[in-house]
């Protein structure tokens, strides 16, 4: 089983970015952690992070026939990216939304997520945490299927 992670903008700037929202630990912790908890759960993990809008959506396409989930942070992309959803939405991969912090909380304009609306499930307010309880929600989702 292969889950494709994939990160959005700003999200590099992780441990120096707005640390009492996003928390201490740098990207690379991130991704770290990422490889440990898929390390565990038996996953194959392909990480990938960018600030543009075109090269998510270029990695989503790229993820047909190859990876069985995806797990996605789309950040900023969340509140505006119809392309995210609707590349979320043609690949037909059970996908996961992962928030570090919890937008329901926060500004208004985070409270509407459209590639939320091709997820199966949303993981939001955990910090680094949520990363892995997406990969061991998606595997056991996967596996009841
Ligand atoms: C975020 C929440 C988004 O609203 C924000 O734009 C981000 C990060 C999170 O992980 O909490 O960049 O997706």
């Amino acid at each position: 089983m292969k889950f494709l992670i994939l990160n959005g903008p700003n999200l590099n700037l992780l441990g120096r970015r707005e640390p009492e929202i996003y928390g201490t630990m740098t990207y690379q912790g991130l991704e770290e952690l990422i490889c440990r908890a898929c390390r565990e759960a038996g996953v194959e993990v392909e990480i990938f992070q960018s600030n543009h809008e075109g090269a998510i959506v270029d990695a989503i396409q790229g993820a047909w026939s190859r990876v069985e989930g995806i797990i996605i942070n789309p950040a900023a992309y969340t509140h505006t990216s119809i392309a995210i959803l609707d590349a979320l939405k043609a690949v037909c991969i059970p996908a996961v939304e992962v928030h570090l912090s919890d937008p329901d909380t926060r500004e208004d304009f985070r409270r509407i997520s459209y590639a939320g609306l091709a997820c199966v499930h949303t993981i939001k307010g955990q910090g680094v945490e949520g990363y892995r309880q997406a990969i061991l929600w998606l595997k056991s989702y996967l596996a009841s299927k």
